[in-house]
C-alpha cells in the first residue's frame, strides 16, 4: 500500500487554476499580449517567474523589460490573484477531496502538499484544510521547479516517506512529468490530450476515492 499522497493544489484541490489564468490574462493584456486557455496549459504548475517569462516569449517581448519591470509585473499579477482568493472558502473545495483526505487519515496514509504556489498555505487555511496536511513542501526552498521532481521529493521527505511509496495527484502536464521523474505513482486530473495516455486519469475529482487510489497503486505495482 502507498504510504503518502502528494497533492498539487491549484486545479486539484480547488479551482484556483482558473484564477491564476484570469490574473495572468489581465497582466498580459496590460502589456498588449493575448493569452488563451490553450496557451494557459503551459503555465499550469509553473512558477510565477517562469510563467511570466513564457508569456513575454509568447508575445515576442522577452527582451523589452528591465529586471525591475519584470519583478513589478510578477507582483501586479500576484496582487490581483491574492485579491481574488480572499473569497475562497471551504465550499470551494472540489468534490470528493474532503472525503479522500478523511479516508487517507483513517487509513494512516500521510498527506503532503506539493504545490509550486507560494499562496498554498493561505489557500489551505481559507478552505479549512490545513490540519489534514502532515507537511507542506516550500516551493521557495526547492532548487528546480516542475517538471523537475524536487517539490514531490521534498513533500515525501516532509512526511518521512520514500517518494517511491507515494501517489502524486496533478492537473498539469509539468506536474505529471515531475511525479514521473520523482518515481512516485501519478494520477492526473484532466484529459489524456493534455496529460498523456500512459497514466491513470480522472476527469472529475469526485472520482478520486480511496478505493480508486488503491486500485491505481495495485495496477502500477503489478
Ligand atoms: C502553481 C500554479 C501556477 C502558478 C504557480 C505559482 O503551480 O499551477 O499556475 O503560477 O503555482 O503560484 P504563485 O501563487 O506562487 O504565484
Ligand atoms: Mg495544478
Amino acid at each position: 500500500m502507498f504510504k503518502a499522497v502528494l497533492f498539487d493544489l491549484d486545479g486539484v484541490i480547488t479551482d484556483t487554476a482558473e484564477y491564476h489564468f484570469l490574473a495572468w490574462e489581465k497582466l498580459a493584456k496590460s502589456i498588449g499580449i493575448t493569452i488563451d486557455r490553450e496557451f494557459n496549459e503551459n503555465l499550469k504548475g509553473v512558477s510565477r517567474e517562469e510563467s511570466l517569462r513564457r508569456i513575454l516569449a509568447h508575445g515576442g517581448r522577452e527582451t523589452d523589460f528591465s529586471a525591475t519591470e519584470f519583478a513589478d509585473m510578477a507582483k501586479r499579477k500576484n496582487d490581483n490573484y491574492v485579491d481574488m482568493i480572499q473569497q475562497v472558502s471551504p465550499s470551494d473545495v472540489y468534490p470528493g477531496i474532503l472525503q479522500l483526505l478523511q479516508d487517507l487519515r483513517e487509513n494512516d496514509v500521510k498527506i503532503a502538499l506539493a504545490s509550486a504556489s507560494k499562496n498554498g498555505p493561505f489557500l489551505l487555511k481559507q478552505m479549512n484544510l490545513t490540519d489534514y496536511f502532515d507537511a507542506i513542501a516550500d516551493p521557495a526552498k526547492v532548487a528546480e521547479n516542475k517538471p523537475a521532481p524536487d517539490i514531490f521529493i521534498a513533500a515525501a521527505e516532509g512526511v518521512g516517506v520514500d517518494v517511491t511509496q507515494t501517489i502524486g495527484i496533478e492537473d498539469a502536464y509539468s506536474g505529471i512529468a515531475a511525479i514521473k521523474s520523482a518515481y512516485a505513482v501519478p494520477i492526473g486530473v484532466g484529459s489524456h490530450e493534455v496529460l498523456g495516455d500512459d497514466i491513470a486519469l480522472v476527469n472529475e475529482t469526485s472520482q478520486l476515492t480511496f478505493a480508486y487510489l488503491q486500485e491505481v497503486w495495485e495496477d502500477y505495482k503489478k
